[in-house]
């Protein structure tokens, strides 16, 4: 089931985002503010109440685009095509004709996930995570659909 999360998924978030992000985990005010601050599409996988994946749409209405600010889904529960729905789910409640995303070089999974949805590579920013990897800037028309 994929519905609307909210701040009593803060918990679940902050397990959800250490599992699936060990080098780049928000910090709790980064977490809290993705489940309260107007403007952002928040997304929710759940299994029997139980979350299991996470997606947040970044909308920038002055900029005409949004941003996928996040997208994680719990290891146990990969490739059944959870990040798939959340992602759709997530183009679906967003207004605007363009969405972006950022992610490492190296996530092979994430980038086949997303190229397999139509997104398409845009750039790179150097050096972009605190390890020093860099970013692939990935972006998607949706009014293409
Ligand atoms: C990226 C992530 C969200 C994918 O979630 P998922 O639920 O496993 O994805 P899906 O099952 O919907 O996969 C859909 C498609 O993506 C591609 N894909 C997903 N995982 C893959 C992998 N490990 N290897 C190759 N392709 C993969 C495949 O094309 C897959 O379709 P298929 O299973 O029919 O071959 C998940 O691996 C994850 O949480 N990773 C850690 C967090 C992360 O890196 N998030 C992205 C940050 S930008």
């Amino acid at each position: 089931m994929i519905e609307t999360a909210t701040w009593r998924d803060l918990n679940a978030l902050r397990h959800l985002e250490q599992v699936c992000f060990p080098l780049d985990a928000w910090p709790l005010w980064d977490l809290i503010g993705i489940l309260t601050l107007p403007n952002v599409v928040r997304l929710r996988a759940a299994i029997d109440g139980k979350m299991i994946g996470f997606i947040a749409g970044d909308i920038r209405p002055s900029e005409n685009l949004a941003w996928i600010a996040t997208v994680g889904v719990l290891p146990e529960y990969r490739r059944r095509g959870i990040g798939e729905a959340l992602v759709l789910a997530c183009e679906g409640h967003l207004r605007e004709p363009e969405v972006r995303l950022s992610v490492r070089v190296g996530n092979h999974e994430a980038i086949q996930l997303y190229l397999r949805l139509g997104y398409q590579k845009a750039g790179y920013w150097p050096a972009y995570y605190q390890d020093g990897e860099d970013a692939l800037v990935m972006q998607k028309s949706l009014n293409a659909l």
